[in-house]
């Protein structure tokens, strides 16, 4: 194993490559290309100093020369050049009006800033291009990373300061992507709210601007920082030229998607500018977030399969060999705010018995906690509830072959805590004004490090105390009055970015000293998904909505930028709480398993059909769960599309796809379509194995790849929310 992977290692070595034209002494024509994937990423320098983009698209041979980078025309008097020309990062100044992605005011009101090259450097898997304002010292380093086998580039800036002054920063991206001029390119992105995530929207792109944005305060679900540009009528799955950006970062933030007056695209993101700046001091330095960018010549298909393994093999905290989800057990739906040692203990029994690896104990365990107004912040077991402890429940999940997880919301306080008591000052707020609440609840102001310092020696201590695998990290609500009246007003807006950074280094630290812990981000479901926190996370929760047909669909909007190994799915009971909808326990598992499968069911209320059942399903999953986790995913038919929704995924190897089919409702007699398959060997024979649901009479036992995918596969669904689960096995 170790062996075939440093040999992939060095053909990836071999096949990357940054290189830096011939032209080097010339700095008008510095030319720095990147290969990676099936990518190349080229930028170059023009004769006015611009860094601009060249190429970004489908990988071209290594010899391929380019031409000096040439700034664009300006249209007309009312738009100069800098507005034509694709740049890569851009201060505001100069005429500009297309988005920048750095704008400042300095102390004597100048906000004039015009970037021009500097200087270059080479690093091993990328480059950094030093900007240097035309008159003063302002730097920016442009940042280049790529992923050698995704060909996903990494770009992030780091602004500093030497002028001998402080100014504010009023707004600034990670970078700016540029697509080619066209005039067909659709956006694709996803909307939301509580209870109703990864809501997949297209739309054209068209002349003028598009901002999908968050001002709450973290990532929000009312849109994600991800988008993807293919063009117009690409409607397959896999194949069209593709390209997607992501941010990461789980602060306020925006992705701008601008076509120019010349029909280019410029897709900018970084923290929201709205109600936004940054006091940058004499000598200090401002590190943007990640602005991720890929491209894919395979379609909507390709692009997420390829964000997919980039996340599994580079990003996640374990990455290139993140654990396998367990299957977990979560007490929530079942008990709510009434835990306690025994009732906890009799489910644990119990879902050890269906064969769950983690049970995990959500809200309601800590401090005054026996509903939604009382004990946020108070992170000291309930004596009531556990007069004893949590050792005792933690033994008994040992005991039964299971590792033991905890829910904590460590960003919050509700006004009834000994914490708020002490500490009315710690909350996010304006002096004299109201404090809003979200489920009676306040924000912790992370930015403040008193507030990091609690908040980390809490989860640190519990941490030690406790023998515990697991933490849900919660976060119930969105800001308001984001006041920091502690600190000098030009220094009160830094909580947009402080806050953020906090928040990441509490998670880092707590990885560092106990590095086998694994966390969940969740944030009253999927608020707080994003490529910044995935990097510190080991799987997120993508929506407090557990009805599984409604998961299908939002599943599918999630996996368009996030990969099933992260995505937690549990069962849970029927008719479920979100529709009053009534599924079978074999739909509700499969649509779980489409993901990192858990159990939210109170199994207390189970038949001994329901734990047979449960029992079987569990063991297929284990069975499978690494193909679906890390294989690469095809959704061969929408829910969004019709009454049937169908997705398959072909594990690492090859050896194995894994299909599920789910119908809606069958009508006038009409059968389910046929399914074709793909990603499979088109010589090799794959034997059928029809783990739930029924395939029509005249399938055959096993076929090659080719007739898979080019005859396809009937199955024998009628009826309502009916569904079916295949495995092909190459022989
Ligand atoms: C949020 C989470 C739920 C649950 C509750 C507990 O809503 O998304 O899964 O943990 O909080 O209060």
């Amino acid at each position: 194993m170790r062996r075939i992977r440093s040999a992939a290692l060095l053909m990836a070595a071999v096949a990357f490559s940054i290189q830096v034209s011939r032209a080097q002494s010339n700095p008008s024509q510095r030319v720095f290309r990147l290969d990676g994937g099936d990518v190349t990423y080229v930028a170059g320098v023009n004769d006015a100093g611009q860094l601009q983009t060249m190429y970004w698209g489908e990988r071209l041979p290594a010899a391929q020369e380019f031409a000096p980078p040439k700034p664009g025309q300006g249209s007309s008097s009312f738009d100069m050049s800098s507005n034509t020309t694709p740049q890569e990062f851009t201060g505001w100044g100069g005429g500009l009006y297309v988005e920048p992605d750095l704008k400042v005011t300095f102390p004597d009101g100048n906000r004039d800033l015009v970037l021009k090259y500097q200087s270059h450097r080479v690093v091993a898997d990328g480059f950094d291009v030093v900007m240097k304002d035309i008159s003063r010292e302002v730097y920016v380093t442009v940042q280049y990373r790529i992923d050698r086998e995704t060909g996903i580039v990494r770009r992030s800036a780091e602004v500093s300061n030497r002028t001998g002054a402080p100014f504010l920063i009023e707004q600034v991206a990670g970078g700016t992507y540029n697509l080619p001029r066209a005039l067909n390119y659709q956006l694709h992105y996803v909307t939301g709210r509580w209870a109703g995530e990864w809501d997949l929207q297209q739309q054209p792109v068209h002349a003028g601007r598009t901002v999908l944005e968050s001002r709450r305060g973290t990532t929000g679900s009312q849109n994600n920082p991800w988008i993807m540009v293919d063009h117009v009528g690409d409607h397959d799955q896999d194949t069209g030229e593709v390209w997607f950006a992501a941010l990461g970062w789980s602060g306020s933030w925006q992705i701008s998607i601008e076509q120019d007056v010349v029909k280019g695209v410029r897709i900018t993101g970084g923290p929201n500018a709205f109600d936004f700046s940054y006091l940058l001091k004499n000598g200090e330095t401002f590190q943007t977030p990640y602005f991720y960018g890929g491209f894919s010549s395979q379609g909507v298909g390709g692009a997420s399969r390829l964000l997919h393994r980039f996340e599994v093999d580079s990003l996640l905290p374990h990455a290139p060999q993140p654990k396998l989800r367990p299957v977990l057990y979560n007490s929530w739906e079942a008990t709510t705010f009434n835990v306690d040692e025994a009732g906890q203990m009799a489910l644990a029994d119990k879902a050890a018995s269906i064969g769950v690896e983690r049970f995990v104990m959500d809200d309601g365990w800590f401090g005054q906690r026996n509903n939604d107004h009382a004990g946020l912040g108070d992170w000291t077991v309930n004596p009531q509830k556990f007069p004893h402890g949590l050792k005792p429940l933690i033994d008994k999940v040992h005991s039964l072959k299971m590792d033991f997880g905890l829910w904590v919301e460590p960003e919050m306080v509700n006004p009834d805590s000994d914490l708020y008591r002490k500490h009315p000052d710690w909350v996010l707020n304006f002096t004299g004004r109201p404090r809003t609440e979200g489920r009676n609840q306040l924000v912790l102001n992370l930015a403040r490090k008193d507030v990091h310092d609690y908040v980390l020696q809490a989860l640190d201590k519990l941490l030690n105390e406790n023998d515990i695998a697991f933490l849900k990290w919660d976060y119930n609500r969105n800001w308001s009055e984001p006041g920091w009246s502690a600190v000098p007003v030009e220094e009160q807006k830094n909580v947009y970015v402080d806050f953020t950074r906090n928040y990441y280094d509490i998670l880092e630290k707590l990885r560092q000293k106990h590095p086998s812990v694994e966390i969940e981000s969740c944030s009253g479901g999927g608020s707080r998904v994003d490529l910044g926190v995935m990097h510190l996370t080991d799987e997120v929760w993508p929506s407090d909505n557990t009805d599984a047909y409604d998961r299908l669909l939002l599943q599918e909007g999630f996996s368009y930028a996030y990969s099933p190994a992260v995505m937690m799915a549990w069962v849970t009971d029927s008719p479920t709480w979100v529709n009053q909808r009534a599924l079978s326990l074999e739909y509700r598992f499969l649509s779980s398993m489409q993901g990192s499968l858990g159990i939210g069911a109170n199994l207390n209320k189970w038949t001994p059909e329901d734990f047979a059942k449960a029992r079987t399903m569990i063991d297929v999953y284990k069975g499978v769960r690494e193909t679906v986790q890390r294989g690469s995913l095809y959704r061969l038919m929408s829910p969004r599309e019709g009454e049937q929704a169908v997705t398959e995924s072909v594990s690492r190897d090859g050896r194995q796809a894994v299909i599920f089919a789910f119908l809606h409702s069958s009508s006038q007699l009409y059968p389910f379509p046929r399914i074709y398959l793909r990603g499979l060997r088109e010589d090799a024979i794959y034997k059928l194995r029809v783990v739930t649901g029924k395939s029509e009479d005249d399938t055959p036992q096993s076929a090659t790849g080719a007739y898979w995918m080019h005859h396809g596969v009937d199955v024998a669904l009628r009826g309502d929310f009916q569904a079916a689960m295949f495995v092909l096995d190459r022989q």
